[in-house]
């Protein structure tokens, strides 16, 4: 028996391939603003919420707004966001990810979707894989963004598991140090480079060996 009964996956850039789209919209409002923005600052945006992400795009071009302004904005960005995702289908699903989910079903590991995304259920539906999870938290459900713990907690209590019984699949540095202050073992989505302290680093799901996973 394994010590592990629930795999908690984030939803951006392991599941999905939507973090590209996250970058092409705060990219084009950064353009606007005149703000030097690039991939490699873009990894201090992943896994954290929509708002945050807007103070560190100001706080890259030491720039300052109300709260009203900041909202204006970051709006703005999500309008782009959500047009960029007009056509998303199955196509957009990350290697090994739908294989990973049926071996789930398969096995009797439970599943949730552990993501700081208001837009997750609107994903989901686009890519129908929502009867994939037991459970879906999301952006509306938590109150904390990553590297909180938060949004994992309320995933594995959802479940009706452990956090130690959990296993969480992160591509953003704030997930994996989410995991991290929980004890949970967390598989990194990504460069080993980019994700330090994760348990194991694959590149994707494609690369995720179950069997091993669940005697780790
Ligand atoms: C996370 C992304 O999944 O969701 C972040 O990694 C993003 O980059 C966050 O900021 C919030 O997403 P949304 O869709 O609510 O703006
Ligand atoms: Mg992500």
């Amino acid at each position: 028996m394994s010590r592990f009964k629930a795999f908690l996956f984030d939803l951006d850039g392991v599941i999905c391939d939507t973090a590209k789209y996250h970058y092409l919209a705060w990219k084009r409002l950064a353009d606007m603003l005149g703000i030097p923005f690039d991939e490699k600052a873009n990894e201090a945006f992943k896994g954290v919420s929509r708002m945050r992400c807007m103070e560190l795009l100001l706080e890259f071009g030491n720039r300052t707004a109300d709260d009203e302004e900041k909202v204006r904005l970051a709006d703005m960005k999500n309008e782009w966001y959500v047009e960029y995702l007009h056509d998303l289908d199955r196509s957009e699903l990350l290697p090994g990810a739908l294989e990973v989910l049926e071996e789930c079903r398969r096995r009797g590991i439970k599943t949730a979707i552990c993501s700081a995304s208001k837009n997750a259920p609107l994903i989901l539906s686009r890519l129908e894989i929502t009867d994939y999870f037991d459970a879906v938290i999301d952006g509306n459900k938590v109150t904390k963004a990553k590297p909180d713990p938060e949004v994992f907690l309320l995933g594995a209590k959802e479940l009706g598991v452990e956090p130690a019984e959990c296993v969480i699949f992160e591509d953003s540095l704030a997930g994996v140090q989410a995991g991290i202050s929980e004890n949970i073992f967390v598989v990194g989505i990504g460069k080993p480079e980019n994700l330090p302290g994760a348990d194991i680093v694959v590149e994707n799901l494609s690369y995720l060996d179950v069997d091993s996973l669940l005697k780790a």
